[in-house]
């Protein structure tokens, strides 16, 4: 049985999908055999693999609430890891998918809102793991972040007076990402790679992900 990542954040263009695409990109890349769960209604994950060029990934569509929990179980059955793009706002799929995960991921960018949903949905996952009465782990991540920035300081000093505990790599602000949205390819080297594995190995460091056991070589 693989692990199941979900990126979620109840405030919509933090960056889940991105997030998302980079994961599954180079996840791939490692050798993981990877599966994405397209749980957004607007379906950007899914449209952007049509044209991707990118490595086999498994993509499927799961939007409804009641159905989300049995898809990320038999998807995790077949997959090294399964990572789901939930949607921009508080919705009822997203809170379901928190049950089953090993990792709830939420990005946060450079402005008090974000933080402000980071707490929200911080608290969602808290509150499913009383329901599954089990510990399910979650980390913020600094998402279009340029660490010498003034609002990147205010936002940072925030999470840590609001406790929320965090991936320690953040993803750079790059128009690359922007454009990857049309060009269909997410870069597996260069910057982009390198904070994308090092999200990987603390992921790993975190138990999120197992050290790799199958799939292809890089
Ligand atoms: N690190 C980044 N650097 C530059 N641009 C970024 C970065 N991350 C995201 N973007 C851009 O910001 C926009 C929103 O990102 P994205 O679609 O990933 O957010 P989202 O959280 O999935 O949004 P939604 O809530 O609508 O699903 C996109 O145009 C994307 O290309
Ligand atoms: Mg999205």
């Amino acid at each position: 049985m693989g692990t199941v990542i979900v990126i979620a954040s109840s405030k919509g263009g933090v960056s889940k999908t991105t997030l998302t695409t980079a994961l599954a990109v180079n996840l791939a890349a490692l050798g993981y055999s990877v599966g994405v769960v397209d749980a957004d209604r607007n379906q950007a994950f899914a449209n952007w693999y049509k044209m991707a060029e990118a490595p086999a990934l498994s993509v499927t569509s799961c939007i409804g609430h009641n159905e989300i929990v049995g898809h990320l179980i038999a998807e995790s059955e077949k997959q090294d890891v399964t990572l789901v793009d939930s949607a921009g706002f508080e919705n009822q799929t997203a809170t379901f998918a928190m049950g089953p995960a090993d990792m709830v991921l939420i990005p946060c960018m450079p402005d008090r809102n974000s933080v402000i949903e980071a707490a929200k949905t911080a608290k969602q996952v808290q509150s499913v793991s009383q329901i599954a009465r089990r510990d399910i782990p979650y980390r913020v991540i600094k998402s279009r972040w340029n660490p010498r920035g003034l609002a990147e300081a205010a936002t940072l000093e925030d999470i840590e007076a609001t406790g929320l505990p965090m991936i320690r790599q953040h993803l750079s602000d790059l128009v690359a990402f922007q454009k990857s949205t049309y060009s269909g390819d997410m870069p597996r080297t260069g910057t982009i790679a390198r904070q994308v594995r090092s999200i990987i190995e603390e992921l790993r460091g975190l138990g999120a992900i197992e050290p790799r056991k199958k799939g292809r070589a890089a």
